[in-house]
């Protein structure tokens, strides 16, 4: 990073400085001044003032110089650090002494003072009645807080103002140093302070795709992150501040391999690895999962059969089971997918989904381990009249079979991931069951690495749907953190974008959803657009003039993909690879039908959309009756999810008066406009940007610049093709035909799975 004072030479003590010397130094210091201060009040001009490179590896955990009169303040609320400095500390509370060094040091420009007793005003003390003398002297009410949470709370110690960061447990102090240092990042006031918070959700767990050759299905950010190959010896720095990231949002597990998972991961060369990263994640509060194969049993047990009820395959998963708790004594549980996109699963047994979670939570309970079994099942095929409805029927008849410690992990809508989808029927449905949500962080259908897509408020969106079960406000947040039917073990998922890339995940804009998922998980009311502020106040700048701009362009990004992609409550109208747009994707040889878009999309000359009403396949009637009534309804269902539930005339009149065909070419349109909108934003906030996330974020606008506008030309040529209608007035024909960009395919895409490429090579030229 480039110094603003040039580099002084030592000079003999008592001899006086040249006044040329004086000079340049009271100008340099003037420099460092307006530097500093630049967030605050004045806009650093051209390139030489602009911030400094950065490369995002730091993630929202900056800690850059606080400008005045913030500082000031701040520093008269940190005079000293009191709390966790003896050496048998625990490894937690060491990590949080460590964070308030280390935050405290770059935000205030030194390090606060280490001190034993409050002897002057503004002292920080951190820990727990048990871990500190003078936490349990002042008798605070922790038992709100439960287990993870913490208080935060200005007070007077012997006459002195102080700052005490509280909490039962240790991984609770952590969590409230991280909170602490966030409301200095963000510029919030702490001279009187009063919080207290604690988690709604218990288990808040990220899902790494990651594969163990070191590849990461559906990851767009290089490889995995965890090498197992230089496992257990060396353990990377990355993996520390993976932990640190994750903490500081209160994310509590990691479920470190692939859901579509190889059986190695359970060999004793495997399992030490694991021990290993749980070794350095613990202290840090998070615990390691991991997605195991069905057929263990059978590949790595050598038994005949992996059948849930056969009393050998009990044996060795109980003996499994034990064999990972002896070196990982906090182990979380397994995660499995079964039965689904080829997984093995008791089905293949003739066995119920609850008969195989059961299995492996027999084997788990004696060690209070838990299963997340995976709702996401379907055989293709088998539920060929509507795909949306497997998942329901196979689960809902077995409410009330699963163990205890059985959680049935269901994703936010009922077919996969999707710009915009209903909120999955499972929620609600299975009132006694442990349920938890899965969402998915990394951006499969969302445009991947490059497209600038904060998933704020799509993760917002699905939590905050009212399933009606029990009522209006029978939310699915409700029904995740158990408020609803009472349940003690809840969870919720989040599918990784983590991986070896310098910035993490591939984009800076990405670590946002990262930072969303964690702040949504262990508050599940927050507002997706105050997450969204906290974010970029820590990432980049608290300068007004940059934050507001930067929170209006992120809170339009979900709407701006659902409109150039799948406008009006279409789904699942991309390519194989899930990059650009492949609304012609039609059954066909080896491919089943429920992958393609044409089976989505339902588009004939009549009209377009997924009849799912009573006349269709009739999946409205695995929602609440309230909602079957709504949904079921075009007149009545929300226009978001109409063609979700309705296959419609093109010629159908929407609320606004336009026609249904007119509208889903305005909605392209406006799709491309958002995103030409949020290129012209980001380019006027170049002088607030370091020039190395600022010229990543701007390229990576322009490639989806040109991705907005493939998808609104081939989706409109391809339903133009069908529909017959004229463009309306004002709207540009696509500039190429629709054999040109049905040609067109990318062939390598990250993150897919396999080596293949896509598409047979021909010369196709770049569509417009
Ligand atoms: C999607 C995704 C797969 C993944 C699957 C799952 O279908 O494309 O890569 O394995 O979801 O969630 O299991």
């Amino acid at each position: 990073m480039p110094s603003p004072i040039p580099p002084m030479s030592v000079r003999p003590k008592n001899r006086p400085a040249p006044v040329a010397w004086l000079l340049a130094w009271a100008l340099a210091a003037a420099c460092l001044l307006i530097t500093r201060s630049a967030g605050a009040s004045s806009l650093p001009h051209g390139d030489e003032a602009a911030p400094a490179a950065e490369d995002g590896y730091r993630l929202w955990l900056r800690y850059v110089p606080v400008e005045e009169p913030w500082r000031s303040r701040y520093r008269a609320s940190a005079t000293g650090l009191i709390g966790a400095a003896a050496m048998e500390a625990s490894p937690t509370l060491r990590a949080a002494r460590a964070e308030l060094v280390r935050g405290l040091s770059g935000l205030l420009g030194e390090a606060p003072r280490a001190a034993d007793a409050v002897t002057r005003d503004g002292a920080i003390l951190f820990g727990t009645p048990r871990s500190s003398a003078v936490v349990k002297s002042l008798s605070l009410d922790l038992g709100a807080v439960g287990a993870e949470g913490y208080l935060i709370r200005t007070t007077t110690i012997h006459g002195h103002r102080a700052t005490v960061i509280a909490a039962n447990t240790d991984i609770g102090v952590l969590y409230g140093a991280f909170r602490f240092l966030r409301l200095l990042q963000t510029r919030e006031p702490i001279g009187h302070l009063d919080i207290a918070a604690s988690p709604k959700i218990r288990r808040r767990v990220l899902d790494h795709w990651d594969n163990l050759n070191g590849t990461v299905e559906r990851g767009y950010a290089g490889d995995s992150l965890w090498k197992w190959e230089t496992l257990p010896e060396h353990l990377s720095q990355r993996y520390i501040d993976y932990a640190r990231a994750c903490a500081s949002i209160g994310i509590n597990g990691a479920v470190l391999n692939n859901v579509n998972a190889t059986p190695f991961i359970l060999t004793p060369l495997y399992l030490g690895k694991v021990a290993a990263l749980a070794g350095v994640l613990r202290p840090y509060g998070i615990r390691v999962y991991l997605s195991v194969p069905f057929s263990a049993p059978v590949t790595l047990g050598k038994l005949k059969s992996a059948d849930p009820l056969d009393p050998r395959v009990q044996a060795w998963w109980t003996a499994k089971a034990a064999e990972i708790y002896r070196d990982i004594p906090d182990f979380g549980g397994f995660l499995m997918k079964a039965n689904s996109e080829g997984q093995p699963g008791p089905e293949d047994y003739h066995r119920t989904q609850a008969q195989g979670a059961n299995l492996l939570a027999q084997a788990l309970a004696p060690h209070h381990g838990i299963v997340m079994w995976r709702a996401f099942v379907y055989t293709t095929g088998s539920h060929s009249e509507d795909r949306a409805k497997q998942a329901y029927d196979t689960f809902k008849p077995l409410d009330g079979k699963f163990a205890g410690n059985v959680l049935v992990q269901v994703k936010n809508g009922p077919i996969d991931f999707q710009p915009r989808e209903p909120f999955h029927p499972l929620f609600g449905a299975m009132p006694r069951t442990n349920l938890m949500l899965e969402l998915q962080v990394t951006k499969e259908y969302l445009g991947q690495r490059t497209s600038i897509v904060y998933l704020g408020p799509l993760f917002a969106e699905g939590l905050r749907d009212d399933t009606w079960v029990k009522g209006a406000g029978s939310t699915v947040a409700r029904v995740t953190d158990g408020s609803l039917y009472g349940e003690r073990l809840t969870a919720i998922a989040g599918v990784a974008n983590i991986g070896s890339d310098r910035n993490w995940c591939g984009s800076i804009f990405n670590q946002a959803n990262w930072y969303a998922f964690g702040r949504l998980a262990w508050d599940p009311d927050l507002s997706a657009r105050q997450i969204a502020g906290e974010w970029v106040r820590m990432t980049f700048t608290n300068d007004r003039r940059f934050v507001v701009p930067v929170v209006k362009m992120m809170m339009g990004s979900r709407e701006a993909v659902v409109d150039y992609m799948t406008p009006l409550g279409l789904a699942s109208q991309m390519a194989g690879t899930h990059f650009g747009p492949g609304p012609w994707m039609a059954p066909a040889k080896g491919i089943p039908a429920d992958w393609t878009s044409t089976y989505y999309s339902r588009a004939d000359a009549g009209g377009i959309g997924f009849d799912r009403t009573a006349t269709g396949s009739n999946a409205v009637a695995q929602y609440a009756p309230h909602l079957a009534t709504q949904y079921g309804n075009a007149a009545t269902c929300p226009e978001s999810l109409l063609l979700w539930f309705h296959h419609l005339s093109w010629d159908y009149r929407l609320r606004s008066g336009r026609t249904l065909w007119d509208s889903m070419v305005l909605h392209y349109d406006q799709g491309v406009a958002s995103v030409r909108q949020a290129r012209k934003t980001w380019s006027s906030l170049s002088p607030y940007v370091d020039r190395e996330r600022y010229r990543l974020t701007a390229d990576f606008l322009a490639i989806q610049e040109k991705d907005a506008e493939w998808w609104r030309n081939a989706s409109i040529a391809y339903f133009q093709s069908i529909s017959h209608r004229p463009l309306p007035a004002g709207a540009a024909p696509p500039p190429d035909t629709l054999a040109h960009y049905e040609a067109f395919c990318i062939p390598y895409v990250e993150g897919s799975p396999g080596t293949r490429p896509a598409c047979p090579p021909a010369d196709v030229a770049v569509p417009r």
